[in-house]
């Protein structure tokens, strides 16, 4: 049963798309797209994409390609469907926002990637707290089309399922490894680090900060570490985590959680911005321009 609060769609005001909590699954609606919503997803596809070149995972363009994604119009849901279900058999639905997390989790289990189906106003160009349809497409759904990424999507959705009914105290350590690697994960490749993680290929500071900058630790990927780290929601992440392959990931978490729950219980979080003797270090962060205050 949905709640008046639910029932809220998402309205454009003067302060941009103002977002309402709401569960429900709309069909996106594309004709309403006015041309400066087209404008918008092709002045970010065309600026990410320039940026990208030599900072992405290559899977990532590639996988852009293979959808048809390009600079001319905001892509049509119901046309990367078509190319999703034939590799990986995911699905993109449209959402008016951040769903509830068990709501989220189920989606994933499901193979339904929820979409917002909204974009940014022209002068949030740089700058958003929330996901809109540019952070959605250009940078989550490209790999969906990995299907060793796309399983451990799932599979992420299905511990989430999992923990909310067996461990809810253990969802805060499950947002964290989602945070550090499906939104702010750096890979390692022969030719270098690169970029796989959607909040940073959709920010344009961010792509070139967190591969650039001497100010973050940049740190081999290892879960339990991860799970114990707290975040950033309102800077450039202070620590970015380094995986050698999607395999790894997939691998890592592919045990049973539940012991791992309960040892987690009782170790205190990590801050931001700290380095671990235990750490595999690719570069100790000089801490420049951090603030104190604020992980979460
Ligand atoms: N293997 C985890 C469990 O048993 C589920 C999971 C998979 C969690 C992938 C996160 C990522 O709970
Ligand atoms: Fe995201």
């Amino acid at each position: 049963m949905q709640t008046a609060a639910q029932r809220v769609e998402h309205q454009l005001t003067d302060k941009g798309y103002v977002p309402v909590y709401t569960t429900r699954v709309i069909e996106q609606p594309w004709d309403g797209y006015s041309a400066t919503d087209h404008q918008t997803w092709s002045t970010l596809f065309q600026r990410q994409r320039e940026l990208l070149v030599g900072r992405a995972a290559k899977e990532f363009v590639e996988n852009q390609e293979r959808f048809g994604m390009s600079a001319d119009a905001i892509p049509k849901f119901s046309d990367l469907n078509r190319v999703l279900k034939d590799s990986t058999g995911w699905e993109l639905i449209a959402v008016e926002g951040l769903l509830p997390e068990l709501t989220f989790f189920e989606h994933l289990a499901a193979r339904r990637f929820p979409v917002t189906w909204w974009i940014r106003k022209p002068e949030q160009l740089d700058y958003l707290s929330e996901p809109d349809l540019f952070h959605d497409l250009f940078g989550h759904v490209p790999l969906l089309l990995n299907p060793v990424f796309a399983d451990y999507m799932q599979a992420y959705g299905a511990g989430g399922v999992k923990a909310a009914a067996i461990a809810p105290e253990a969802l805060v350590n499950l947002t964290r490894l989602y945070w550090y690697t499906v939104e702010f994960g750096l890979i390692n490749t022969p030719e270098g680090l690169r970029i796989y993680g959607a909040g940073i290929v959709s920010s344009k500071g961010e792509s070139i900060y967190s591969l650039d900058s001497a100010a973050p630790n940049r740190i081999g990927f290892d879960l339990e570490r991860v799970m114990c780290t707290r975040y950033r929601i309102d800077t450039y992440q202070k620590t970015y985590f380094v995986i050698d392959s999607y395999e790894q990931l997939m691998e890592a978490t592919r045990p049973d959680f539940t012991p791992l729950y309960a040892r987690l219980a009782d170790q205190a979080s990590v801050p931001a911005g700290s380095v671990l003797d235990s750490d595999t270090v690719f570069q100790r962060g000089s801490g420049e321009g951090w603030l104190n205050d604020g992980d979460v």
